[in-house]
């Protein structure tokens, strides 16, 4: 029987869900669509995380950690409503369309069964069996019962119900697994949170067939963090410490470091040099330079080494860093009294610290005049024939292909 209490938390969670999708449409954009604005305001999303405030369930930006490991990092959770009809509407679903989540909590699969109707079909796939049950539980008592949810490592995808139309992945990537590929149907789609040299972009990717080779080619990315990827794919990154107060964040575990130059470009003079361009849209940019460095790190200092005056408020963030033999550069911006706004600019440190430094200013200036806009890159995933590519600008090896990234 249905409390007062019930019927009232029910309206409330109603009301607060037509806030958070009209929010996601106007200031968020994020649902672009009638289908996507339809299914986030069909699905009861509180009904996904029972023991969380309505509120937090149903603000906009807001992930709700599910599971946590022993150290306290989280393994599993309700992904920000943002970051679900940003990757639904990348996935552009259509009624009818069958459809692979990797990474299961129910909400998603929800939404997507709303999407793909009746004629459609969900599998979703997770790792840990303790997911599973709950997916399974909250599906069942939102009333989503031909939502199928599987444990397995979706390393190996999830071969029986395949092919797919649409293959959605809710945990962070380092690499794509042949699987992915292989049980899309030809002009599929993967939608997916690819880590390229330390940064994350959930990229859409259609499956190419030419000439009898089968490769991946992106319609667009978006900025976005997810947990990791567990299992056979796991990626641990290197941390390559020059000093306590000094790191750098490395992907490419080829990748090879002068620690002992670097620390002794530490007490070196600081170089600056000016682009005389703007500095805007941080996150393209960003993924810009990480794509145009092939020896790229990324600078974490404490802030100390801020508050100190030896490093720039950037490398406190972390920051993509030109790292050569013994000296280094990384990005930084100062107000531009002219324009308004800022100017980007770069700091460099050691005995090659013009040579470094030109180089990235040199960057900054191309991205300014030449890319700068969202979405301009073209990343394309190339299945390896043989060997392993050596990393190189706009190439990113990865265990099972390479990564390229054009900026035209
Ligand atoms: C962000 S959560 C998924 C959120 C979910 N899609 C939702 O609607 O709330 C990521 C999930 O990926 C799962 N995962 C991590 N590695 C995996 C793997 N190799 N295979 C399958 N699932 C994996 C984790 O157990 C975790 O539950």
């Amino acid at each position: 029987m249905t409390s007062v209490q019930d019927s009232s938390a029910t309206d409330s969670a109603a009301t607060l869900r037509a806030a958070m999708v009209d929010e996601l449409r106007t200031t968020g954009d994020a649902i672009k669509t009638g289908q996507v604005a339809a299914a986030v305001g069909r699905v009861p999303r509180h009904l996904f995380a029972p023991d969380e405030p309505l509120e937090a369930v149903y603000a906009a930006n807001k992930a709700l950690v599910i599971k946590r490991d022993g150290n306290g990092a989280a393994l599993s959770s309700l992904s920000a409503a943002h970051i679900q009809a940003v990757m639904l509407e990348q996935a552009e679903l259509e009624p009818g369309m069958r459809v692979l989540e990797v990474g299961s909590g129910g909400y998603n699969a929800a939404l997507i069964q709303e999407m793909v109707g009746d004629g459609g079909s969900v599998t979703s796939v997770d790792i840990d069996q303790e997911i599973v049950s709950r997916a399974r539980a909250c599906l069942d008592a939102a009333g989503y019962r031909n939502v199928e949810v599987v444990a397995a490592d979706a390393e190996a995808g999830v071969p029986e119900k395949a092919p797919y139309d649409r293959i959605i992945v809710t945990a962070g990537a380092w690499d794509i697994p042949p699987a992915w590929q292989e049980q899309l149907t030809n002009g599929g789609r993967l939608v997916v949170p690819l880590r390229l040299r330390g940064l994350t972009r959930s990229i859409a990717f259609d499956r190419v067939d030419e000439d009898g080779d089968v490769g991946l080619v992106s319609r667009s990315y978006r900025l976005c963090g997810f947990v990791p990827m567990q299992g056979i794919g796991t990626f641990r990154e290197r941390l390559v410490p020059i000093t306590d107060e000094v790191v750098l964040r490395v992907d490419d575990p080829s990748q090879e470091f002068d620690v002992e130059g670097l620390r002794d470009a530490l007490a070196t003079p600081r170089l600056e040099r000016w682009s005389g361009a703007a500095f805007d849209l941080p996150d393209e940019l960003e993924f810009f330079l990480v794509t145009n460095l092939a020896q790229v790190a990324h600078l974490h200092v404490d802030e100390t080494q801020v508050q100190n005056g030896r490093f720039a408020p950037s490398a406190a963030r972390g920051v993509p860093t030109l790292v050569s033999g013994g000296s280094f550069a990384y990005r930084t911006k100062r107000p531009n009294e002219k324009t308004g706004g800022f100017e980007s600019g770069v700091v460099a440190h050691g005995p090659d610290a013009d040579r470094v430094a030109e180089h990235y200013v040199e960057l900054l200036r191309r991205w300014a005049s030449d890319h700068r806009r969202s979405g301009a890159a073209h990343i394309r995933y190339v299945p390896k024939a043989a060997g392993t590519p050596a990393p190189s600008v706009g190439l990113v090896p990865k265990r099972h292909g390479a990564v390229a990234v054009r900026w035209p």
